[in-house]
């Protein structure tokens, strides 16, 4: 049995979807069968799926796991309030037909883990349907020990933007840090961890069909997102008798149990529906060399689709460091409006579309058909600009763009850190001269 690793990485095997195989103890993943009846070390044989069984090849994702105790042994569960995590179909209050933008939401005084730390800011559809997403922030202070979650609504996207994240889950462990995102399937055990003594960022709850990459079209067999710069984890697992709290989401509601082992105790796996993560900054990104520049979909790191061609639940689009050299130009974003709607956030630096106003931990929501585009400043300056070749550099801002409008939550819509005054933003530009 080998474990493909990454020398560069170790503990990670690298690749996006891949057939992986791992085992943390030696001889404990069966080899040319899957071995239900009697597997190796006394283990148990449990299959995760990740689709429908008769889902097409390109898009079945399942997982063996050979574990010290079968994930079903549990008691029941029982309801479990969470105030700020929301779910669709996000019709408690209307949306404004307006444009939205948050200061970084304040940090939590009481002890607060990850999952207790996340606030909903906006989503459309629904968990029922398994469609649509939904948009939070989390802001954490405390690691979850003996706490674990497994979400039945959706896969998580996960961005951290302060604080590295030690993501533990079934499959092992991922070291997240800002900068790069983490990819938890639909359904997976795990719990957080924390490096430093806070931690927050952003999270895409994905209801509908799982992130993959995207296709390149022209662009050919290199570029955007490689394969290779995914790491998924080697097995790694908790053993011995221990009385922990598992967390259910289901349905948009919370729901908890206790038991008595954890839940990632699985020694070996192989299957293709695994966690990941990737480094941002081992984006390709790719631009014009001659003049204009192209849509945005050209930074689209992981794509979610619909059942309809090229119109995706959720694209996760960065704005990474990069070169700008076209000529006869306007640089930054230019006014548009969109049938798709774009929930952004900042992970560092400055966004070159704003020149102030829009901060690392911030939100800005631009729905279907809003207009939008640069501020005064950043038009003026831009539309003046030499075009000379210009590094946009020290910068991450990310995009969830969706096929269906934001709803904005009743919280998110009354938050004191709601930018009332968003609309100025757009203030101040002059017609030209009459006769120009
Ligand atoms: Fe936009």
């Amino acid at each position: 049995m080998s474990v493909q690793t990454t020398t560069e990485n170790p503990g990670y095997m690298s690749g996006f979807g891949n057939h992986f195989s791992t085992e943390a103890r030696p001889g404990a993943l069966p080899q040319g069968r899957n071995s239900p009846q009697r597997a190796p070390h006394g283990l148990y044989a449990e299959l995760l799926s990740g689709a429908a069984f008769t889902a097409p090849r390109v898009e079945n994702r399942r997982t063996w796991m050979y574990r010290l105790l079968p994930s079903a042994m549990h008691g029941e569960y029982r309801p479990l309030a969470h105030a700020t995590w929301e779910s669709g179909p996000f019709k408690e209050v209307d949306t404004p037909a307006n444009r939205f933008r948050w200061d970084p939401w304040p940090a939590p005084a009481a002890r607060t883990d990850f999952v207790d730390g996340i606030v909903t800011v906006a989503g459309n559809g629904d968990p029922e349907e398994q469609s649509g997403i939904a948009a939070h922030v989390y802001h954490a202070n405390a690691s979850m020990t003996d706490r674990y979650l497994l979400n039945a609504d959706g896969e998580m996207l996960i961005v951290p933007q302060a604080g590295a994240l030690v993501i533990k889950t079934e499959m092992g462990v991922l070291d997240v840090a800002p900068g790069e995102i983490a990819l938890i399937p639909r359904g997976v055990h795990f719990r957080v961890e924390l490096r430093e003594a806070q931690a927050s960022g952003y999270l895409c709850e994905n209801y509908g069909a799982p992130f993959r990459l995207p296709e390149l079209g022209p662009i050919g067999s290199n570029g955007l997102a490689n394969q290779r710069d995914f790491l998924t984890p080697v097995a790694a697992y908790e053993e011995g008798p221990r009385d922990v709290t598992v967390v259910r989401k289901f349905l948009g509601k919370f729901w908890q149990a206790r038991q008595s082992h954890s839940p990632l105790d699985v020694v070996a796996w192989h299957g293709n529906l695994a966690p990941c993560k990737y480094d941002l900054a081992r984006f390709m990104a790719i631009g014009t060399i001659s003049f204009d520049h192209p849509d945005p979909s050209i930074y689209t790191v992981l794509t979610a689709p619909s059942l309809q061609a090229g119109t995706a639940d959720c694209d996760f689009v960065i704005f990474p460091p990069r070169w700008l050299v076209a000529e006869d130009t306007f640089r930054p974003p230019w006014f548009h409006r969109n049938v798709m709607s774009e929930l952004m956030g900042l992970v560092r630096g400055v966004y070159d579309a704003k020149a102030e106003g829009f901060v690392p931990g911030g939100v800005s929501l631009h729905n279907c058909m809003m207009p939008h585009g640069p501020d005064v400043t950043t038009f003026e300056k831009a539309s003046a600009a030499t075009l000379a070749p210009h590094k946009v550099d020290n910068t991450l801002a990310f995009m969830f763009e969706s096929r269906r409008v934001f709803r904005v939550t009743r919280r998110a819509l009354a938050a004191a850190h709601r930018q009332a005054a968003y609309d100025t933003v757009w203030d101040g530009f002059r017609a030209p001269q009459a006769g120009n």
